[in-house]
């Protein structure tokens, strides 16, 4: 909880966003932290209800343990999109200091009574809590506009949520998406409704998901190398710097980590056609995401942050 709250309250109070990375493998992590390290920056490495699943329990347990041993930067270990009391608490049983409680997809009562119970229950241990309000299903353009607008957060009711659930920190909705594909036409963010919230809930951590940037030249290398996700598009680098001004202190990317890994692997593969040792490639993925973490942590004004 300490590490967590005090890292987003630092953010907060100086203008700028702390870094959250998803990873399911250990490689991917010392890349992450390795990237945070180059840049003296404070670091959330976090993981999914999935990625759990995919190390396994007591795996992730002696990673946290190791990585809060060595790691040179300040790091808290989030749990990420939690959908039920019972998952946090097993990433918590696990060693995450952060967890966020994903029940935005539920009508707002029933947001707030699962939200509520999960902090109680966190909160005695010492564990700080991210919940969402709004959708990031994907705002399609042809929808009308008071449709649209039941996908974004409502200001009022983030202050509302807030008050009654006693949540330390806020995930809204403002047109991002998980995924690669995050806009058909022009990648554009809600910065009013942000504006509206930011009044509402004054120095209050709020959280932008499916924040990656889908660089262009990465779609387009990775088509050459075989994968084809020709036409997904981000968020530009432009608007993550203004976002990382605003009180929105934390960014969550996963989708930018698996692209970069693949890059590095599969060019490496492609370029050392008679290797067989995972080491190599391995490598060669982790470099890349390593240098990724670098250039986010840059555009998220983090750099040289780490007290
Ligand atoms: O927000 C979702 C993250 O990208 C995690 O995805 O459930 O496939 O690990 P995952
Ligand atoms: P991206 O899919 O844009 O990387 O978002 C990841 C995310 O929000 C994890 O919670
Ligand atoms: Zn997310």
């Amino acid at each position: 909880m300490k590490e967590n709250k005090f890292l987003l309250l630092d953010a907060l109070q100086n203008h700028y966003a702390v870094g959250a990375f998803n990873f399911a493998t250990l490689e991917v992590l010392k890349a992450i932290v390795k990237g945070a390290e180059i840049q003296n920056s404070p670091i959330i490495a976090q993981v999914s209800e999935s990625a759990l699943e995919f190390l396994g329990d007591d795996y992730l347990k002696e990673i946290i343990k190791s990585t809060r041993k060595t790691c040179k930067v300040p790091i808290s270990f989030h749990f990420d999109h939690g959908k039920s009391f019972e998952s946090v608490k097993r990433a918590i049983k696990a060693g995450c200091d952060s967890v966020m409680i994903d029940a935005s997809m539920l009508p707002f009562e029933d947001n707030v009574c699962i939200t509520k119970r999960v902090v109680d229950y966190a909160h005695k241990h010492s564990v700080f809590v991210e919940a969402e309000l709004g959708s990031l299903a994907g705002i399609e353009d042809d929808i009308n506009v008071s449709d649209k607008n039941s996908f974004y957060t409502s200001p009022k009711q983030a202050k509302e949520f807030v008050k009654l659930t006693n949540v330390d920190s806020l995930a809204i909705a403002i047109g991002t998406k998980h995924g690669a594909y995050k806009f058909g036409g022009e990648a554009k963010l809600r910065f009013d409704i942000l504006e509206e919230i930011e009044k509402q809930l004054p120095n209050f951590p709020l959280v932008l998901h499916g924040a990656s940037g889908v660089d262009s030249n990465d779609v387009n290398s990775l088509y050459d190398l075989g994968v084809d996700i020709k036409g997904a598009k981000g968020v530009s680098e432009e608007i993550l710097r203004k976002i990382s001004k605003t009180n929105v202190c934390k960014i969550n990317g996963d989708t930018d980590i698996r692209i970069s890994y693949l890059l590095g692997i599969l060019s490496n593969i492609k370029n050392n056609n008679s290797n067989i040792d995972y080491r190599r490639y391995l490598g060669s993925g982790m470099n890349e995401v390593t240098k990724l973490i670098m250039k986010k942590l840059d555009v998220y004004n983090s750099v040289n942050k780490a007290k």
